[in-house]
């Protein structure tokens, strides 16, 4: 058996499989099936910002601004105080019994947009035995009021209130709407954190056209949203000085694999698990293993970021966006 270990900010994980933040991880029954079933880490599903701050007022009128993700957001409306602090209680309940049930690494996650009252929040979750920490940011690019720098300001002052905090790897997962999408991302990886995962899925708009109502488009990925990952882990990966992960639209091993070759150092997965199940992990992890021994690779390190933008043969290609020649040849 070849052997699937990898080094993921720091972290030993026994595989490159992470299970993403997703509903998936955010209990304890599921966190063992996906340890039984070769995930090499799980991310915990996020703890949502509003949740840790105590002032609720003050994070409502924030979150007009800020264009929000997921629909469990929407759930903040009916918190009230008690329950925020119930929230971030039951939150760190779940990072130390994780820590107690299970022997792959915890990484708890936190949806943020500023960097104002919650961030005492990661030393406590340090303190209750987190491996890292994942900060999924994302704000959208759409008010005109704000310039480019204040919305990449945000990401940073976050990092540096959270490093200021904690000594456990930080890792950030971000969005593709920057204007300076490279340039950023290099920024951001010599800010200290320890891992870029790439990238994080939206809470996106749909229109019922018979009720006129604003509908959610679909919550899961699907096989075919892996190349946007695939592209800028390629193009990124000898540029920046963090480990990357992908995330959003592998599906099966292969896919897995692609990422690997493209350069990154674990694969997050999360709506394949809601549409097969969580144990079936086990496939991908045995196609992983079929591919490398078909390939005679003994270990990771072997393969990883053969196909990274400077490592192929047609670095061009990863820069190219009208495909001139493909669509006039695609009838
Ligand atoms: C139902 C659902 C809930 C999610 N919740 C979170 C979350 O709380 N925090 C987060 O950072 N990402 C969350 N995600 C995003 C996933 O972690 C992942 O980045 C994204 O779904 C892309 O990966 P996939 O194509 O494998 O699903 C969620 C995804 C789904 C499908």
């Amino acid at each position: 058996m070849a052997d699937l270990s990898v080094k993921y900010l720091g972290l030993d994980l026994k595989t490159p499989l992470i299970a993403a933040s997703s509903g998936l991880t955010d209990n304890i029954d599921n966190l063992k099936r996906f340890e039984k079933h070769g995930a090499g880490a799980v991310v915990l599903k996020s703890l949502f910002e509003e949740e840790i701050r105590i002032e609720k007022e003050a994070a409502l009128s924030k979150m007009g601004s800020s264009g929000f993700i997921y629909p469990e957001t929407m759930e903040f409306y009916d918190y009230n105080d008690a329950a925020d602090q119930e929230s971030t209680f039951r939150y760190l309940d779940l990072v130390a019994e994780a820590k107690k049930k299970i022997h792959i690494p915890v990484i708890p996650s936190i949806n943020c947009v500023t960097a104002e009252q919650w961030t005492d929040f990661p030393k406590q979750l340090q303190d209750a035995g987190a491996d890292a920490i994942e900060l999924n940011i994302f704000i959208i690019p759409s008010d005109l009021k704000r310039t480019k720098e204040d919305n990449e300001k945000v990401y940073f002052d976050i990092i540096k209130e959270v490093k200021r905090q904690v000594t456990i790897p930080v890792s950030l997962k971000i969005s593709f709407y920057f204007s300076d999408l490279a340039i950023m991302m290099k920024k951001l990886s010599e800010s200290g954190i320890a891992g870029l995962v790439m990238f994080n899925r939206f809470y996106s708009p749909d229109f019922d056209i018979d009720t006129m109502e604003v509908t959610a488009a679909s919550v899961l990925s699907s096989p075919g949203d892996f190349s946007q990952s695939l592209r800028w882990i390629s193009i990124m990966r000898d540029h920046v000085s963090c480990d990357l992960a992908s995330s959003g639209g592998v599906h099966d091993g292969n896919t897995l694999i692609k990422m690997i070759l493209a350069g990154a150092n674990a694969v997050q997965i999360a709506s394949a698990f809601y549409k097969n199940g969580i144990d079936y992990g086990d496939e991908i992890i045995s196609s992983l293993q079929d591919w490398m021994k078909k390939n005679k690779y003994k270990n990771i390190d072997e393969f990883r970021s053969l196909m990274s933008q400077h490592q192929t043969n047609n670095p061009a290609v990863f820069q190219r966006v009208q495909f001139m020649k493909y669509f006039r040849g695609h009838k």
